[in-house]
């Protein structure tokens, strides 16, 4: 009733709703809403609809601004997948497996052209893989043994449904305020004790490179204190360097987690 103010009833230090507003909105409650109560709420429920969908296209809009780097991973996509294996990266895939029980279920986050999707599957596991790229998906989902799908980092949301996540090389892309919500959703999404290994480029501040794709660069420090906030313990990580899709090297770390047992 706040919004109805007209003046503060003296001694009380309340305020009084404006009687020309809020008596014929109350008439109209009393009156009118057992005669038209359920038009009422759909006529209201629909202007609201109308305000949330014009926010969600609003935010759509918002999001969008990585558009950039999707377009090149769906333009350079046979390049990317012809890019050489690092033999240090399968290393760490296999620790990753290691680490989970037999036929675990597994989410390839971010899987790009599907290639662990597909070694997780050749392991035994039940795998789910996404990626905001359509060729990228496309890819992936061309093995049956795969369920892949299109999404964005930010539409990601699952409760307690995988033992282990693989974000390989792909929250990178993700601007850096978002970072702490996305592991969060990540760590909502793992079972108890489940596994997070996070692959990432080290460095600092954000910047596009020569293809367009935008990174975000992390010095450990940093990775740690956003791991530890989002409820995940450090188990072990590894450093290298690769030479990368647009042709030049870059410093990167592999960092195996797991939930914290509260
Ligand atoms: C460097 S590739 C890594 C692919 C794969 N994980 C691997 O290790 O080979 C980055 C992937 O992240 C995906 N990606 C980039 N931004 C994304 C976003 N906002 N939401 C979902 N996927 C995104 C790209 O489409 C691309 O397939």
């Amino acid at each position: 009733m706040g919004v109805f103010y007209d003046w503060q009833w003296p001694d009380l230090g309340l305020n009084k709703p404006n009687d020309w507003i809020c008596w014929p909105a109350a008439f109209g409650l009393v009156f009118l809403g057992p005669i038209f109560g359920t038009a009422m709420v759909d006529a209201l429920a629909g202007v609201t609809d109308g305000f949330g969908a014009w926010l969600f296209g609003l935010g759509g809009f918002v999001m969008a601004a990585d558009q950039e780097t999707i377009a090149v991973y769906d333009h350079k996509i046979q390049d990317y997948a012809a890019l050489k294996p690092d033999p240090q990266q399968d290393k760490a895939m296999r620790d990753f497996s290691a680490q989970l029980p037999p036929g675990a279920r597994v989410l390839d986050y971010g899987c790009g052209p599907g290639a662990f999707a597909r070694a997780f599957a050749d392991q035994g596991f039940e795998v789910e893989a996404f990626d905001a790229s359509k060729e990228m998906v496309a890819l992936t989902q061309a093995d049956p043994r795969i369920m892949a799908w299109q999404a964005r980092f930010e539409e990601f949301q699952a409760l307690h449904r995988y033992d282990g996540v693989w974000a390989s090389f792909s929250l990178l892309h993700a601007p850096r305020d978002l970072m702490p919500d996305l592991l969060m959703a990540i760590q909502g999404a793992l079972k108890p004790n489940g596994c997070l290994t996070l692959a990432l480029k080290l460095g600092s501040g954000s910047r596009r490179d020569s293809l367009g794709r935008l990174y975000t660069y992390y010095s450990l420090s940093e990775l740690r204190g956003l791991l530890t906030k989002a409820k995940f313990d450090w188990l072990n990580h590894i450093e290298g360097k690769s030479i990368g899709l647009d042709g030049t090297q870059s410093d990167w770390a592999i960092v195996h987690t797991r939930v914290f047992d509260d």
